[in-house]
């Protein structure tokens, strides 16, 4: 591969960041790892350890130790810092969802680790998913979330309003999946964030996932209008989370499928105005899918898990360069 042959530099010319979900513990242990991400990548986002299980693992002890290794290699890189994620009701500590906490204890437990988070990272993350998923897959709030069930529908919006507090530089972001395409989910964190700037609460910006299986072929102009909505509100979009598990048995014809899909979602990013595309990992070798899906799915990523470019490199790089 020749040197001007990369993501990164494909999209340095275009000024966008693209970006992958890495981890720590395989930047210390893994050279080839290593050498793709900070090859192909201008950006980056903590696949696991700034979530809050990690990050404050008992009631006001902050552990920063492995992100603190991330935001370093980073620097060392001249890469972006994307900060996943704050407040989200997944990998919470124990301590955060079990105390039995009142509204107003829950929300100073809330706002006493977005501080604490935002003050350690400040100048270094350039912005936050504040709030992740607090939408239900039908429509309306997920009120399964403890932060839902502790403090009402009105979480979300303080949390933006805390970390506007905590650090009145960093972009705010809402981060969502299943908004991909239009439809309720979309519409209603549409109407959500609308009236959010109705109303003065703090965002700058909203993330769409994109985990999306290779079946699910995208009509471009209907997606990119989708989240053009979301541009015309004077929002950034950035997309978050991309990856593209193929259902086994796996054949040439479907990664070759993967490869085109990529390219359109890629596609849609561009003609949306969308400023950021981040994948969620780089390498098949490493990727959440085969488990979340029971090994139903695989082979999600741009890299193989030898690290050798796929096809849907090829496209993504071509949707890049073109
Ligand atoms: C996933 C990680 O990839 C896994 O390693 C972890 O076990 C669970 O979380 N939406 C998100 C991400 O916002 O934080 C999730 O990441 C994937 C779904």
């Amino acid at each position: 591969m020749i040197a001007d042959q990369t993501l990164r530099m494909a999209a340095d010319r275009r000024n966008l960041l693209v970006g992958a979900a890495c981890s720590p513990h395989l930047i210390a242990r893994e050279p080839e790892y290593v050498q793709t991400l900070a090859r192909e990548f201008n950006c980056l986002v903590a696949e696991n350890c700034m979530k809050a299980a990690y990050v404050q693992p008992e009631r006001g002890r902050f552990d920063f130790g492995p992100a603190d290794r991330l935001v370093a290699f980073a620097e060392e890189n001249r890469m972006r810092v994307r900060g996943h994620t704050l407040v989200w009701h997944n990998q919470m500590p124990e301590w955060m969802k079990t105390a039995g906490f009142s509204r107003e204890e829950a929300l100073g437990v809330m706002r006493d680790h977005i501080r604490g988070v935002l003050a350690h990272f400040k100048g270094r993350v350039f912005c936050w998913d504040v709030v992740n998923e607090a939408l239900a897959d039908g429509g309306g709030w997920r009120t399964k979330s403890p932060w839902f069930q502790m403090i009402g529908p009105d979480y979300v919006e303080a949390a933006f309003r805390f970390a506007r507090e905590a650090d009145p530089d960093v972009l705010l972001f809402y981060n969502d999946y299943g908004m991909d395409q239009p439809g309720s989910k979309a519409d209603e964190c549409y109407r959500m964030v609308r009236d959010f700037l109705d109303k003065g609460v703090p965002i700058d910006g909203v993330g769409f996932q994109y985990h999306l299986g290779v079946e699910n072929h995208l009509d471009r102009s209907a997606c990119a209008a989708n989240v053009r909505r979301f541009r015309e509100l004077g929002l950034a979009v950035h997309f978050t989370e991309m990856d593209m598990g193929i259902r086994k048995p796996i054949t040439d014809e479907l990664r070759s499928q993967q490869a085109s899909e990529y390219a359109n979602r890629v596609g849609i990013a561009l003609d949306a105005g969308v400023s950021a595309l981040v994948f969620w990992g780089f390498t098949d070798k490493y990727s959440w899918v085969p488990s979340f899906t029971k090994g139903e799915y695989d082979e999600p990523l741009l890299f193989d898990s030898s690290y050798r470019p796929k096809p849907a490199w090829k496209a993504v790089f071509d949707a890049l360069a073109s």
